[in-house]
Parts: structure tokens; C-alpha cells; sequence
């Protein structure tokens, strides 16, 4: 109320309510969103598309900024591709190294501005109670989460420059003699080898029964959304668009649809909802949705781990 504005910090200022919850799996069950499907009982397939012969010269990122139309909607975002992905694209811990085992949340602004980030994005999901962050994620060469050997879709890049989208197993995960330099895990694999592969992915990802509804609810709620995956250049795509559950933004179908058109060849879908958060040169650049305390103003969400482009 008014009387309790005047009395408080600035409006707008401070944390946000975390009040657009986007999630996968029902939160009653208190299950972590990796823990629909063992890997040992599950799909492990995954596309590997290798780095060109000759490694491109890595240029800045090029930026797209859209407001597009989905079954008759408005919808702002932001296409970004960047080439040499191995050299210019990075998994960050939420406010710097160590924050996964510290359980740490930070905004994406933090987490950016500290690495010098060009264009970043939320990442990967995350406990919103205790802020842990969920499945693997190699960062910089580190490995600083572990999925347990449980799967979700993945997106990383090894050594070489190979970039891996799919299901690993731990075997693949752990690979000592081409490692993962930067992997992380998001839900439902959006685009295998050029085609949509919701359907695919939502059985592989989800197959419990009592799981399916909540989990289709995900697949199909119109929300903020975000993405990676790669081109058929071996270049890196990032996709953000601004939402609201249930009010405004694009499903998953719509984010498949949109990015196939793009050439993408291979893309996860990444957390949602009050997470999706696009910040360029350090600066907030998408609209987020989750309510400031004040309730009136919007406040970008303290996420787990940021997909960061850089220079090389
Ligand atoms: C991927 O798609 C290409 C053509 O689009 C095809 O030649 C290739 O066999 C496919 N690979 C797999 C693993 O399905
Ligand atoms: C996905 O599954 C739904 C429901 O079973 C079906 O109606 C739809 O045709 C499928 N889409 C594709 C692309 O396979
Ligand atoms: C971001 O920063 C880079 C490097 O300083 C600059 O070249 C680029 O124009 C900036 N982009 C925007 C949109 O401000």
C-alpha cells in the first residue's frame, strides 16, 4: 500500500519477488528438475557437429533484436550468434568462481559485468529455495556441478571445439581425453539435426505418468523462454524472448519453429519464466517479469548460472 512505499527503500530498487515460476516438474513433489529420467534407464543420444577445418576469425557477436508475431501476439527478444564459439563463449557460475558450490544467486547484470560478458543470458536451472544450481556445469574447464548421472538435455563444447547437444551419459560427461570445456543442462532438446524433437524429448525427459501434465503444461504455456544451440556454421545461437506465464511470450514449439527458420541445427531449451534475462555490454536490455518487492516495477531475478559471449 502507499503509507508502506514511502516508508521503504526506493521503488524498484532490490530483489525481486520471484513471482513468475516457470517449472518443469510440480514443486509439491519437491523434485529437482533433473529427476525425471535415470540416465541408465534412458535415451543417450546426442549429435556432435565438429568445428570447421579451419577455425573462423571470431568477430563480434552479431545481434538481432525482434518483435515478432506468434499466433497473432507480439513478441519481443533477441537473436545472437557468435562465431568461434570456443574461444568467445563461456558457462559462468552465478556471481563468479565458486558459486555453484557456494549456492550462490546473482543477478545476470553481476555475473556479466565481472566477466566482462558481451551479450549473457540465464543459463541453466536452478533450486529457487536454496539457490543450487542443477545438472552439470563445466565452466572454463571446471566441472563445479554434477547431474548425478541424471539427464536432462545438455549443450557443451569439448576441446577440440566439438559442440554436443543431447543426452551424455556420466561416461561421456567425464571424458578425459577430449573434456568439456563449457557444458550445461537445461530441459527438453528442442532441435535435433535440423528437426523439432519436443515429442521426442518430453517422453525421453519425462516419461513418469503422473509427471506428464505439469511437464506438458511447461512445453505448452506461453512464458519468457530462452535457448542455445549452434548454426550450420558451427556458430553459437542464443534466443531470448520476453513473457509473462500464462500472459505473454511463446511456447516451446514457437521458440523450436522460430529458431528452425533461423538455420539452427541443434538447441536445449534453457530456464524461463522470471529467469529469461538478456543483458548487453553489462547492461539489462529485455523486459523481466518477475515483480520488484513493490510489486509495481519489474526486477530482474538473482539466477544460477549466465551463457556469457566475450572476447576471445
Ligand atoms: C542429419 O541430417 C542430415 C541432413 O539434414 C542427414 O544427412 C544426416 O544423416 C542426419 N544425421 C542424423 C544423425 O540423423
Ligand atoms: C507431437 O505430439 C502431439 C500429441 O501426441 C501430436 O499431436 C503432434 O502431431 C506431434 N508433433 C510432432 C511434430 O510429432
Ligand atoms: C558493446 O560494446 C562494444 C565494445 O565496446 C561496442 O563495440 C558495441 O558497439 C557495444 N554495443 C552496443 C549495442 O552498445
Amino acid at each position: 500500500d502507499r503509507h508502506h512505499h514511502h516508508h521503504h527503500k526506493l521503488i524498484g530498487e532490490g530483489a525481486s519477488r520471484d513471482d513468475d515460476l516457470l517449472v518443469p516438474y510440480p514443486r509439491a513433489r519437491l523434485r529437482p528438475v533433473r529427476d525425471c529420467t535415470p540416465v541408465h534407464t534412458g535415451s543417450l543420444k546426442h549429435e556432435n557437429w565438429p568445428p570447421p577445418p579451419a577455425a573462423p576469425g571470431a568477430g563480434p557477436p552479431a545481434v538481432r533484436t525482434f518483435v515478432s508475431h506468434f499466433g497473432g501476439r507480439a513478441v519481443s527478444g533477441h537473436l545472437t550468434r557468435a562465431a568461434a564459439p570456443l574461444r568467445t563463449f563461456s558457462v559462468l557460475e552465478p556471481g563468479g568462481p565458486g558459486g555453484c558450490s557456494q549456492k550462490r544467486r546473482a543477478t545476470v547484470e553481476e555475473t556479466a559485468q565481472a566477466a566482462a560478458c558481451r551479450i549473457a543470458q540465464n543459463g541453466g536451472f536452478f533450486r529457487m529455495n536454496t539457490g543450487e544450481c542443477l545438472g552439470n556445469v563445466v565452466s572454463d574447464g571446471r566441472r563445479v556441478s554434477s547431474s548425478g548421472g541424471l539427464q536432462n538435455a545438455q549443450f557443451g563444447i569439448r576441446r577440440d571445439g566439438t559442440l554436443v547437444t543431447g543426452y551424455l551419459s556420466e561416461e561421456e560427461v567425464l571424458d578425459t581425453e577430449n573434456p568439456f570445456v563449457q557444458l550445461l543442462s537445461g530441459v527438453v532438446w528442442l532441435i535435433r539435426n535440423g528437426s523439432i524433437y519436443i515429442n521426442e524429448s518430453q517422453a525421453t525427459e519425462c516419461d513418469e505418468t503422473q509427471e506428464t501434465g505439469s511437464f506438458s503444461k511447461f512445453v505448452n504455456v506461453m512464458s519468457a523462454r530462452t535457448a542455445i544451440g549452434h548454426d550450420r556454421d558451427g556458430q553459437l545461437v542464443l534466443f531470448h524472448a520476453d513473457g509473462q506465464t500464462e500472459q505473454r511470450g511463446i511456447n516451446l514449439w514457437e521458440m523450436a519453429e522460430f529458431l528452425l527458420r533461423q538455420g539452427v541445427v541443434n538447441a536445449i531449451n534453457l530456464d524461463g519464466g522470471g529467469s529469461a534475462t538478456f543483458v548487453l555490454n553489462g547492461t539489462l536490455a529485455s523486459y523481466p517479469s518477475d515483480h520488484c518487492q513493490d510489486n509495481m516495477w519489474r526486477c530482474p531475478r538473482r539466477v544460477s548460472t549466465v551463457v556469457c559471449v566475450h572476447e576471445p
